[in-house]
């Protein structure tokens, strides 16, 4: 696991969307994976502004979000459906098609992860994987716990991460308390791995994730077994 740290949010953001320009200029069919929330907005940004100066091409990749509240529906301001389509995809040249983000509108959450699981296959799997991290260590909706699953899965929202969402919400009482999310298995078997930090909440996990142990109580912690994990962070530990 690579680790670089930059002086603010504007240079890793920058740095951030040059990785994953580089990555669909190496292969123009990638399959990328993507995270929402406020970490990404920058790279997001950048990578817009990229595609509209013609330097990056996203009209041949594959895309598969992390996650999605559950129950949700796709036009809830507050869904991963409406983040990625507003901040991201309505702006770039991606084919409309190639977007996959799990469906928080699907009357049987456990089928729609199986077919979640079955349709990152199907694409060759994640080429390049990028994940933002949560304050107690989470990646995707994967909270600390005893044990982790491996697959895409449904699962509960910990009081720390409604805490943490509550910001998007008029209250806390109004994040959903499910998710769908890639399990630690989905995410680790992706070939390349960006993990993008940002802000002084996430100053204790790094300094956990950087410990070296791995423990289920700070998911994060697995990407140490990825053979191609680079991390990025603006704040220095
Ligand atoms: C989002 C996701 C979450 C976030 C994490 C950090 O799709 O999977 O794990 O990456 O909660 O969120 P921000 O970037 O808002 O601090």
């Amino acid at each position: 696991m690579k680790v670089q740290y930059f002086k603010d949010y504007g240079s890793m953001s920058a740095k951030a969307a040059e990785i994953v320009a580089g990555e669909i200029k190496a292969k123009e069919n990638m399959v990328l994976g993507l995270p929402t929330g406020s970490t990404p907005l920058g790279m997001y940004s950048k990578l817009i502004e990229m595609n509209k100066a013609g330097k990056v091409d996203f009209s041949k990749i594959t895309t598969f979000n992390l996650d999605e509240y559950y129950p949700i529906k796709r036009d809830n301001s507050q869904s991963y459906y409406k983040f990625m389509h507003d901040n991201f995809f309505d702006s770039i040249n991606i084919n409309q098609k190639s977007i996959n983000i799990p469906n928080g509108e699907a009357p049987d959450a456990n089928a729609e992860c199986m077919e979640y699981e079955k349709k990152i296959e199907k694409a060759g799997g994640i080429d390049l994987m990028v994940i933002g991290l949560g304050p107690n260590g989470h990646i995707g909706f994967n909270e600390p716990d005893s044990f982790l699953l491996p697959n895409t899965h449904v699962t509960g929202l910990t009081e720390a991460t409604k805490e943490a969402n509550k910001r998007f919400f008029a209250s806390i009482n109004d994040v959903p308390s499910k998710a769908l999310t890639m399990g630690m298995g989905s995410i680790l078997k992706a070939k390349k791995i960006l993990l993008i930090i940002s802000g002084e909440s996430k100053r204790e996990a790094v300094k956990q994730l950087l410990k070296g142990e791995i423990t289920t109580k700070l998911p994060v912690s697995f990407v140490h077994l990825h053979r191609d994990a680079a991390v990025l962070c603006d704040i220095e530990v």
